[in-house]
This record gives C-alpha cells, sequence and structure tokens, in this order.
C-alpha cells in the first residue's frame, strides 16, 4: 500500500492520544478500511498489525506511572514485529503510526500503548509466529466527545501533550537554511506521540537528509518502552510531511543511537 500522504498529513495535528470511548460500534465502512490498511500497509519486511475485534478492556492494566487504564474501545490493532531483526523497533514505529493517522483520517480514535497490556493475554488473541513479539496495541473506536475529568488527569491537564521546541531537537543546519520540506517535515516530526512523551529524537540536518537519532542525555530513568520505537514514529510524520510537498526519499536504517536517514531522492 503505498503511503497516502495527503489523506495522513492533514490529520497529524489533530490526532490525540485517546483513552475513554463511548458506546458506539465501528460503522461497517470504518471497520473495513481499518481493517484493510493494517493487512496492506506493510512498509518493511520485519512489523505486521494484527486487528482484534474484541472489546479489549481487560487487557489494558491499571493505573502505571502517569497512565491511566483505557476504557470502552471495541477493539484493539496489535503492532507486531520479528524480534530478531535489528531494526524492528522502529520500523513497528513507523508502521504503527501510519495505522494511527488513518484510524484517525477515518474518524476513529487510538491511543499507542507501550507497555501498559497484559502481554500473555495479547499473545493469546494474536497468532505469533517464530520469534514475533507485541511491540505495542492501540485500542479502537469513538473516543468521547469531550475529555472528561479522569481523561483531563491522565494528560497531565495538557502536559502531556506539551511538545520540545525544534531548536532543542535540531543540529547541523540553520533555520533558515531549511529547505521547505525540511521544515515541514520537523514541524510534523515535532507533534508526533511518544512514551511518558518524552520525544526521545534528535534530527541531524543536511540539505538533502535528515537523520533520526536517539537522544539519550535527558533521560533520568531507563524505561522498559523502547525509544527507538518512538523515533520509528517520527520517522513516519517525516516522510508523510515531505511526500504531501511532492518529495520523496530512501531510509537508510543506522546503528545505535542513530536510528535512520531519510535522503531525498533527486
Ligand atoms: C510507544 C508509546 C507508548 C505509549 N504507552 C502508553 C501507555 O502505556 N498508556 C497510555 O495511556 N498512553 C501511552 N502512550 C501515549 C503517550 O502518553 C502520548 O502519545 C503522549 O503523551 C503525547 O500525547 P498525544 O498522543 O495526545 O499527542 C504511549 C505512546 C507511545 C508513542
Amino acid at each position: 500500500m503505498d503511503i497516502p500522504a495527503s489523506r495522513w498529513y492533514k490529520v497529524i495535528e489533530k490526532r490525540r492520544s485517546r483513552r475513554r470511548y463511548d458506546e458506539r460500534l465501528p460503522k461497517d465502512n470504518h471497520l473495513k478500511r481499518i481493517k484493510s490498511v493494517c493487512e496492506n500497509f506493510r512498509p518493511f519486511e520485519s512489523a505486521r498489525s494484527v486487528f482484534v475485534q474484541e472489546p479489549p478492556d481487560n487487557v489494558f492494566k491499571g493505573i502505571i506511572g502517569a497512565y491511566g487504564t483505557i476504557k470502552g474501545a471495541k477493539a484493539f490493532i496489535a503492532f507486531v514485529g520479528n524480534s530478531r531483526h535489528p531494526a524492528v523497533e522502529e520500523q513497528v514505529g513507523y508502521m504503527g503510526e501510519g495505522i494511527v493517522l488513518d484510524a484517525e483520517a477515518t474518524s476513529l480514535n487510538t491511543c499507542w500503548v507501550g507497555g501498559t497490556f497484559k502481554r500473555e493475554l495479547v499473545d493469546s488473541l494474536v497468532d505469533l509466529q517464530k520469534n514475533e513479539r507485541v511491540y505495542a496495541i492501540t485500542p479502537i473506536g469513538y473516543a468521547q466527545k469531550r475529555l472528561n475529568f479522569e481523561e483531563r488527569i491522565m494528560t497531565g491537564f495538557g502536559l502531556m501533550h506539551r511538545r520540545k521546541s525544534l531548536s532543542e531537537t535540531t543540529r547541523g543546519m540553520k533555520k533558515s537554511q531549511w529547505p521547505k520540506w525540511m521544515k515541514l517535515s520537523l514541524e510534523a516530526a515535532r507533534i508526533a506521540p511518544s512514551a511518558v512523551n518524552r520525544q526521545p529524537w534528535m534530527f541531524l540536518l543536511d540539505e538533502n537528509s535528515i537523520t533520526v537519532a536517539v537522544n539519550d542525555k535527558k533521560l533520568r530513568r531507563e524505561s522498559t518502552m523502547s525509544k527507538r520505537l518512538c523515533c520509528g514514529i517520527a520517522m513516519l510524520h517525516i516522510d508523510v510531511a515531505a511526500r504531501n510537498v511532492g518529495v520523496t526519499g530512501k531510509w537508510e536504517f543506522l546503528k545505535p543511537p542513530g536510528v535512520a536517514r531519510f535522503s531525498v531522492n533527486h
């Protein structure tokens, strides 16, 4: 499946993680669309998505750290990867975010969940092949219209949605030198979702490329959730924003702390 750049780009800014869903079942055409995207958006060999049409309330663990639990969704998607592949986390992040953006464009809501799910239960609902692992899941459904008090607590009354400025996360070129595609790609990457909103990425720039790397310095503690997966999410945003203005590129995967380099096609 080719990336529907304008469809996904349009919802990058609007998307929010949602944790309270209402009673409506997804409409047939919405279900059909999201199932088809799960089947067909397979940009990399190591990652695939599995749509599970069961209400997942009991799949989510209770309150852990900053997170409350997620309630009322009607289905979930498991983001699965081959744990032996060296770029598995970034590839799962990139693929999963494509599906998250397509869901948003289909009027369905989502929330990446990296650690706070019952792994054995999810594994039993997903037909895992040898060496495969579920890296994250997302609930699928229609979110309640407004954030209720509980959900506002879970988002830290907006804190969990604040983002670092690009001057903190970019190196190599001055803002005034950025070509248009780069500016749009970086702005899209800046607002990508990440586990506990830690935005664990750095963008190293030269005229024809953006290199995504893991930013380790400011982390106070190692989290069990992978920073590379979040970098994969930012990569998808870079790609979509560039394509939306007619610029395509190639991804080259790098060794840690590098993640991947997007070089524009000439
Ligand atoms: C890899 C990953 C794992 C996440 N895990 C959880 C989780 O376990 N529980 C949860 O409620 N939110 C989880 N989130 C959602 C983040 O908290 C959220 O994306 C971030 O605070 C930014 O907010 P926004 O998505 O509304 O822009 C996760 C996000 C990512 C990308």
